[in-house]
Formats: structure tokens, sequence, C-alpha cells
């Protein structure tokens, strides 16, 4: 097992290792001691593991409650939140106890948006179950829902008390949603590492997961460390998420999130090299690495419709959005643009071909 230290505004582990479901009693009896936890998860997810985490935690002498909602981004709106604040109040938790998130990305945002809410905040675990989620959205306490005008727009900041993840629950991924975490990996190898980029390009995520997990999380902590509350350097996390979140609500949610992103970030770099910010040796690199991972490298949708949902990013400041582009492999830049730039600019970038 591997253990990342997160420092943030409360201090966690994030334990990486294989059949650690089975010590989630124990593990979070290290850290706390609610009387209940109230685990949260989406029906997948609730047949295939909710089983071995509520026998752990019963058997550590926790009082368990279970909330389960149909899985998928479409559930991740404020309707569902509200159902599980309700949930959790028609069965009276309180400030000492504790929610249990156990799933992928929407879960884990979800439930952690619940914690952070309800009776304005009380302690939350995470306990991933995609690859995505071990690496990006469990870790460093962003929570939130959806709104009709685009992701994540509601949420809050709540870091976890514990994050354990069991890699050994991405055995049963499918090919697709395995490829939504190899997107978000890549992504941390072009921010921060060649060496963990070279991993993905010669296709090792799933021979060397732990490893990976490890460097991915231990990158983030890096980052989170510095900028908790996402006003500078985080920022950076967002690499191909602005064109990706675009691209995801244009499809209706039919193109998962590091589909989306790993378009976004192709599209990224190409926008780089226009701009001089990078070489055509960098953008060929993270082109051939998702497509050797079967990720996309562009997109169909118009460079308007990408820049009018983009007006409804988070990182939009007034009428400036910052966008996150490649310098080389390792290393990306924060670049502020005026919102009415954007379709000029990424016009020519959609797709591979097109320059
Ligand atoms: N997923 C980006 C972040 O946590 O900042």
């Amino acid at each position: 097992m591997r253990t990342v230290r997160v420092k943030a505004s409360t201090e966690y582990d994030v334990l990486i290792g294989r059949g650690l479901l089975d010590e989630t009693g124990e593990r979070l009896k290290a850290v706390a001691c609610p009387k209940k936890t109230a685990v949260i998860t989406d029906d997948r997810v609730n047949s295939l593991y909710s089983e071995r985490v509520v026998k752990s935690l019963e058997a550590s002498g926790f009082e368990v409650i279970k909330y389960v909602f149909k899985n998928g981004e479409a559930s991740k709106n404020p309707q569902v939140l509200f159902d599980i604040l309700e949930f959790l109040a028609e069965n009276q938790v309180t400030r000492s106890d504790m929610v249990v998130a156990l799933g992928g990305g929407v879960t884990g945002d979800m439930a952690g948006f619940a914690a952070a809410v309800y009776l304005r905040g009380i302690d939350f675990i995470q306990i991933p179950t995609t690859f995505l989620a071990a690496i990006d959205s469990s870790v460093g306490g962003k929570t939130g829902v959806d709104l009709k005008a685009g992701k994540n727009l509601a949420g809050a900041f709540l870091q976890p008390r514990l994050v354990i993840c069991d890699y050994e629950t991405m055995d049963t991924l499918s090919e697709e949603f395995f490829a939504d975490g190899v997107a978000e990996g890549i992504k941390y190898g072009v921010l921060a590492s060649e060496a963990l980029f070279e991993k993905f390009a010669e296709k090792k995520a799933k021979d060397e997961l732990e490893d990976i997990i490890y460097e991915c999380v231990s990158i983030k902590r890096d980052v989170v460390f510095e900028d908790e509350l996402d006003k500078g350097k985080r920022q950076l996390l967002n690499l191909g998420h602005t064109f990706g979140h675009a691209i995801e609500k244009l499809s209706s949610f039919g193109i998962t999130h590091g589909h989306g992103v790993a378009a976004g970030m192709a599209i990224a770099a190409r926008t780089a090299e226009k701009l001089g910010i990078c070489d055509n040796d960098t953008v060929k690199k993270i082109e051939a690495c998702l497509e050797l991972n079967e990720l996309p490298t562009g997109t169909d949708f118009s460079a308007e419709d990408i820049a009018e949902c983009a007006m409804a990013d988070k990182k939009r400041r007034g009428d400036m959005i910052t966008l996150i582009l490649p310098e080389r492999i390792g290393s990306c830049r924060l670049y502020p643009v005026n919102k009415d730039e954007i379709a000029g600019l990424i016009g020519d970038c959609l797709k591979k071909e097109s320059r």
C-alpha cells in the first residue's frame, strides 16, 4: 500500500492499495469515530461494492445507512443533491456523523457537496472506484453539482477526512471509463511530469496502476498545498477542461468527462502551437499518446458552439477566461483571453488534421 499525505486546510491521507474496501471500518476508525456513517453511492457501484464497505463499517462498530441514486452524469443535479440532504435529515444524521462517498466522480462530488452544506458542514470520506476519481476528483476537496448552464457551477470546498483508494475496483471498469481516467492521467503528465507522460505514451497504465495513481495524486497534493481554493496555480489542473466541459455539454453528456478532456487537451495543444507557446513536436506527442490510449484528439462541434459553452466556465472572470496551454511535456501556463477571442483562436485547432 502507498500513502500520500495531503496538507490543505485539513490534513488527510490518501491510501492506495488492493483490497482496501474490506478495511474501510478500521481505516476510518484510525482517523475518526462517527456513530453513524451514511454511505452515498450509485446503483452500479452499489451492486458491485457496497456490501463489502457496509460489512467492514459494521464490523468496526459503526451504524450504517445507505442512499443509492441512478448512475451517470445526469444524476449530478440539485434535485438529487436535495434528495440526499433530505435522506440525511430523515435519518437524523448529526454533526458527529460521517458521509461516505463510494463511487466515481459524480458520487464523490455530490456526496461531498451534501456533506459540505448539510448542517453547514459534516465530515466525509472518499472511496473512489474509478481511475478518474482516484487520481483527480476524490482528492483536493472540490465538491459540487451541475446546473443547466454548465458543469460544477454550484459547489463548495470541503476536504475529506480520508481517501481510501482500492484500485482493485478498477478491474470492473469498462474500457471507456478506464480511458476517462487515462485522459486525466495524461493531463498530469503534460502539466508536471515527462516521466509520467511517457508511461501513458507506452500504454502502461494498467500494468503500473498503483505507481501511476501515487504519482498523479502526489502532483495534485503539491498543487492543492499551494492553492487550495483555486485562485492561481490550481487552475492548471483544468488543462483540457474548458473545451472538454463544452464538448461534454454539447453532446448532452454522451461524451464522457475524460473523453471531453482528451479532445480539449489536444485542442489546447494545437492552440498553444499556433500562439508560439509550444512546438509541433509537443502537439504530435500529445496527439499520439491520446490516440494510443483510444482517446479523441478533436471534435466535430463548431468553435462558436464551444466558445458559447465556455462562457459558463468556472474560471471566467468578467469577460476573461483563463485557458491552460502546454509549453512542453511537463509544463503548462495560464493564458487569459477575452471571451470574444475564443472562437477565432480555436477555429482551426479543433481537429488533428485541421492544422
Ligand atoms: N479537478 C481539478 C481540481 O481539482 O482542481
